[in-house]
This record gives structure tokens, sequence and C-alpha cells, in this order.
């Protein structure tokens, strides 16, 4: 298969397209990245990788970030940590309030902010902030085979600044009794995970340890993989994944900086990034270029 051909076929369009979204609003240091910008990766299970415009370029990975913490709580919790957070998509923004009051401070899935931040709660567990990124941050180096990824602190003070939303998500949790830390500190934890910052090239490379593929080196079990895809493709878009599913066909977990990694089970990491999002949060350009890849390769989980 061409991927370089498919890839700058891709760059090509995404670079003519007018409509490009707008970069996230709520995080000011966000707002103002050019969404100009497009970058595309994949790395395949045979070792080879490929990329195409910005791709050299570091983004803010945000929610992408919550695949990470998903896999380091369930290596810790294993399946306990499913009494305290859902498996099923919630239909409604990520940033949503509305379920917790109904469903007992129990989040629909670790993938919208209320069920991350539990996620984040989970691997704190009375541990030092700095210990717990430290081991985030060691999680994805390896994963991408790469030391050079950071925390931009800049991105991360500026969510704390503007944190309500997630702080009172934090609150309504406690107040159920499903937080074993204060507000603060899970909070604080889990911005500076989202602060994370990325190349979509790195994004792809760590990506490879959800590929479930045996040429590749495993972190996690293959159940475990099996399990966070399932997530991914039911959950990983919020109130777009039916949407997302229905495009791509491939599981897929977004941020609102505009980054999206995208496995093919067995075969691929894809990551690209576009800073304008969709009225979902999610990357618009993002989301078309992985279709169109999805096309041209025919690759699907269907
Ligand atoms: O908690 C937040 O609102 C952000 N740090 C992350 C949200 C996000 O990336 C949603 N994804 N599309």
């Amino acid at each position: 298969m061409d991927f370089e051909g498919i890839l700058q076929q891709i760059a090509t369009d995404m670079q003519a397209e007018t409509e490009r979204g707008t970069a996230a609003g709520y995080i000011p240091e966000l707002a103002s990245v050019d969404t100009n910008q497009f970058g595309m990766a994949v790395a395949l299970a045979d070792g080879r990788s490929f990329a195409v415009g910005d791709s050299h370029r570091r983004f803010s990975i945000q929610s992408v970030s919550k695949v990470f913490t998903l896999a380091l709580a369930l290596g810790r919790l294993g399946e306990d940590l499913w009494r305290r957070v859902g498996r099923e998509p919630s239909g409604l923004p990520f940033n949503s309030i509305l379920q917790l009051e109904h469903e007992h401070g129990i989040p629909r899935n670790p993938f919208i902010n209320a069920g991350a931040l539990v996620v984040t709660d989970a691997i704190l567990a009375g541990n030092a902030p700095r210990e717990v990124l430290g081991e985030i941050l060691r999680f994805v180096r390896a994963a991408a085979g790469d030391d050079d990824i950071h925390i931009d602190d800049a991105v991360a003070r500026s969510e704390t600044e503007h944190g309500d939303r997630n702080m009172a998500l934090s609150h309504f949790l406690a107040a159920h009794g499903n937080f074993e830390n204060s507000p603060e500190l899970t909070c604080g934890t889990y911005f500076h995970q989202c602060a994370i910052e990325m190349t979509p090239h790195q994004l792809a490379m760590a990506g490879r340890f959800l590929v479930g593929s045996p040429d590749l080196p495993s972190m996690i079990s293959r159940d475990r993989v099996r399990r966070i895809n399932a997530l991914m493709l039911t959950c990983g878009h919020y109130d777009g994944s039916g949407d997302f599913a229905y495009r791509v066909g491939l599981p897929g977990k977004s941020g609102v900086g505009g980054g999206i990694l995208v496995i093919v089970p067995g075969r691929a990491s894809i990551a690209v990034w576009s800073p304008g999002l969709n009225r979902h949060g999610n990357s618009k350009l993002g989301t078309l270029a992985v279709e169109r890849f999805a096309q041209a390769t025919g690759w699907s989980v269907f």
C-alpha cells in the first residue's frame, strides 16, 4: 500500500479545507492556537512509520491522555476500577454533570471528564501528584520509545485558572463518596496529565501499545488492549462517538487540543492533529482525515 501517497493526498486536501472548526476557547492557552495547522502520522505494526504536514510539531494531547491513565488504573486496580466508573456511552458532552446526579456519582465511562477524574483519583490514591505524573510520563515515554515528552506548564496553569467545571464535577463525585483525594489534588494532577504535549509522530508511536500485534512489545495484556479499544470505539468521542464509528469504523480517542489517536487492531496506530474542533469538541479536520484514510486503505474493524 502506498501510505506516503495516501497521507500526502489527505494533507493536500486538508490544506484546501476552509471550514476548519474553532480552537478550544475555554482553556485560554489553547484558544489562540492556529487552526491552519494539520499533521498526521502512522506507525505500522511492522515497524515502518509515515508522517505528513505538522507531524513534528508539539500539541496539547488533553483527553487523549485518558487512554494512558486508564491503562495505568486497570494495571493498578484491575476489574475493581469498574466499581467506580461505568462502561457505557454517555450521549452527552464530555464535561456534562447531568447523569452523575441520577446515577449515584458513578460516571458513565472513563473517557468523559467525570470518569477520567475518577481514574486519575484512583491512580493518585494518596501518592504525591508529582510521583503520579512521573509515572504517567514514564508510561507514555516508554510506549512512544521517546524520552522527549513533557508537560506544558502554561497549559496546565491556564486550565487550573479556568477549571471550575472540573472542580464542580470533582466535588460532586466527592459528595457521592467516589473520590479518595481532595478535588484540588486530583484536578491538579488531571490538568497536568491533560497538558502533556506530543507531536503527532510521537503519539502514533505511543499508540502502538494498543495495536495488539505480536510484532510489537506488549505493555499491557491482550485482554486489556481489546477492552480499551472497545471503550475507545463506543465512548472515545463522547456524544460524537456514534458518528465517528460510522464515518471511520475504528477505535479512536480525541482531545480538545485537536488530536485524535486511532487504532487499527493488529495493524497500526494513527495520530492526527488539527486544532479546530467540531461541536462535540473533537478535531473537525482530524476526523475527516482519518475518515479519508480508512476509505483509502479499506481498514475498519467491521
Ligand atoms: O478537562 C478538560 O476539559 C480538558 N482538560 C480535556 C477535555 C478534552 O480534551 C475533551 N476532548 N475532546
